[in-house]
C-alpha cells in the first residue's frame, strides 16, 4: 500500500519535470526563429536558381530594397508625433471611460480596429500601415459620418420597477436612448488633449535627458561598490554564488544585487509632478514610461544604422546588436508591456558578457556590450534634444486640421439639424408611462 503510494507520488513528479523540460524546450526553440522571420522565402529562392555571378548583384539589391523597407516602416513606427496621437486618442478614451460613455469608445475601437484602448501600455498601436502619419487617423475623423447608437434598457417587467419577478402577466417593456456620436467634434476634442500632452512632453523630454546622463556615472559608482564587497568576502562563497547564478538565473539573487544602475527617471517626473500647480493629463506617468521605451527603440535603431554605416570597422557589433535586438523586440519593445522596459533592456545588455566573433574575413571581432550601451545612452540624448524640438511644433502642426475642422462644423452643421428634426422621434418621446411624469 505504502509503496504504492510513493510510486504514484514519484510518477506524478516525473511527468511534471518532463512536462517542465518539454516546456522550457519550446520557448527556447521558438525564440531564436524569430529574427530568421524577416527574411522573405522569396529572396532565397530566386538567389539560389540564379548563377553564381549574377546572385552577388541580386542579394545585395534585394539586401538593400528590405532594408529600406525597413528602414521606412521604423521611422514610422517610432516617429513621436504618431506615438503622440496615439497617446492622446487613449487619454481622450481614458476620459470618456470616466464619463461612463462606453459608446463612443466602442465606436472608436471598432473604427479603428484596437481594442483596450483604455489599458493598453505599448508603442506602435495603431496599424501604421493604414495610419501612417500623425494626423491620418483625426483626418479620417473628419470624413466619418455622424453615427448614432441606440441603446436599450429595461423599463418595466419581471423584477423591475416594484414588480414582482414571478408575474405571468406583466409583459416587458424597454426604453431606447440615443446617443449620438460626431467623430468631428471627437477629433476636436482629441485635438486639445493632444496639445496638452505634448506641453508635458516638453518638460518630460528634459527630466529623460538629466535621468539618462545619470545613468552611465550610476553603473560604474555601483560596479565599483560591487568590486569592493567582492575582495572583501571571500573568495570559495564567490564560485558558489556563481554556480547558482548559472543554475537559476536572476531567481535565486534578490532585486538589489540584480540592478545595475539607479532607475531615476520615473522617481525625477513624480517628483516635478508633485510640485506643479495645475493638473496632469490622466496617465501621465504611463506616458512617461513609454516615452521612454520608444526613446530607446530610436536611439537603437539609430545606434544600428551608425554601425552599419560604418561598414567593417563595426560590422561585429552591428551584427550583434541586430542579434541581440531582434531576438527581444516582441518582449521589451512591440505590445503591451509592463513599466520600466527601458532601463530592463539597458540592464540586459550591460550584463551581457563581451564576447569574440570570427569574422568573415577571418579576422577576430571584438564584442563590448558596455561600449554598445554607451552608444545606446549617448545617442537618447540626441534624439530627446531633437524631439523637444519636434513636439515644440505641435500647435502649429495643428492649425491646418482646425481650419479644416471648423468649416466642416460649420459647413455640415446646418444642414444636418433639418435633417435630424425631419426624422420620426425617438421612440423614447413616445413613452408616456413612468419615469417622466
Ligand atoms: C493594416 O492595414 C493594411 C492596409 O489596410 C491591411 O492590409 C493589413 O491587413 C492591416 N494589418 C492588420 C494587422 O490588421
Amino acid at each position: 500500500m505504502r509503496a504504492n503510494h510513493h510510486f504514484v507520488a514519484w510518477a506524478t513528479l516525473l511527468i511534471l519535470i518532463i512536462s517542465t523540460v518539454l516546456r522550457h524546450r519550446n520557448v527556447h526553440a521558438f525564440v531564436p526563429s524569430l529574427p530568421s522571420c524577416s527574411f522573405s522565402p522569396l529572396h532565397v529562392s530566386r538567389s539560389s536558381s540564379s548563377s553564381n555571378s549574377g546572385r552577388r548583384n541580386h542579394d545585395d539589391e534585394d539586401e538593400e530594397q528590405r532594408y529600406q523597407a525597413a528602414l521606412a516602416h521604423n521611422k514610422i513606427r517610432t516617429d513621436v508625433k504618431n506615438f503622440l496621437t496615439q497617446r492622446a486618442i487613449q487619454s481622450f478614451i481614458f476620459l470618456l471611460v470616466q464619463c461612463r460613455d462606453p459608446h463612443t469608445v466602442r465606436w472608436m475601437e471598432n473604427t479603428y480596429e484596437f481594442r483596450n484602448m483604455e489599458s493598453y501600455h505599448g508603442t506602435g498601436a495603431f496599424n501604421l500601415t493604414k495610419w501612417k502619419t500623425w494626423d491620418s487617423i483625426l483626418d479620417d475623423m473628419l470624413h466619418q459620418p455622424k453615427d448614432c447608437v441606440i441603446v436599450q434598457a429595461k423599463r418595466r417587467g419581471k423584477g423591475h420597477g416594484g414588480w414582482s419577478a414571478n408575474n405571468p402577466y406583466l409583459e416587458e417593456r424597454f426604453v431606447e436612448f440615443r446617443i449620438d456620436i460626431d467623430p468631428v467634434s471627437l477629433a476636436s476634442r482629441i485635438l486639445s488633449v493632444r496639445e496638452q500632452i505634448a506641453r508635458e512632453w516638453m518638460e518630460d523630454l528634459v527630466t529623460l535627458r538629466t535621468a539618462n546622463d545619470q545613468i552611465l556615472d550610476s553603473y560604474y559608482d555601483m560596479g565599483r561598490a560591487a568590486r569592493e564587497d567582492e575582495s572583501s568576502s571571500s573568495s570559495s562563497k564567490d564560485s558558489e554564488e556563481n554556480v547558482e547564478q548559472l543554475v537559476t538565473p536572476y531567481s535565486g539573487i534578490d532585486e538589489k544585487q540584480r540592478r545595475v544602475f539607479d532607475r531615476n527617471a520615473m522617481l525625477m517626473l513624480t517628483s516635478t509632478m508633485i510640485f506643479k500647480a495645475f493638473a496632469s493629463s490622466p496617465q501621465r506617468q504611463g506616458n512617461f514610461d513609454l516615452l521612454y521605451l520608444l526613446l530607446t527603440q530610436e536611439s537603437l535603431h539609430r545606434v544600428l544604422r551608425e554601425y552599419r554605416e560604418s561598414g567593417d570597422e563595426r560590422e561585429v557589433s552591428y551584427e550583434w546588436l541586430k542579434g541581440f535586438y531582434l531576438a527581444r523586440v516582441g518582449s521589451f519593445f512591440d505590445g503591451h508591456q509592463d513599466y520600466g522596459r527601458a532601463d530592463d533592456f539597458l540592464e540586459e545588455l550591460l550584463l551581457a558578457p563581451p564576447s569574440t566573433k570570427e569574422l568573415s574575413s577571418s579576422r577576430i571581432g571584438l564584442i563590448d556590450p558596455l561600449r554598445i550601451a554607451e552608444d545606446i545612452i549617448t545617442m537618447r540624448s540626441v534624439v530627446a534634444e531633437e524631439w523637444k524640438t519636434e513636439i515644440a511644433s505641435v500647435p502649429e502642426d495643428h492649425m491646418g486640421l482646425r481650419k479644416k475642422l471648423l468649416s466642416k462644423q460649420m459647413g455640415s452643421y446646418d444642414p444636418l439639424v433639418e435633417q435630424e428634426s425631419s426624422t420620426p422621434r425617438s421612440s423614447l418621446e413616445d413613452e408616456n408611462d413612468g419615469v417622466f411624469q
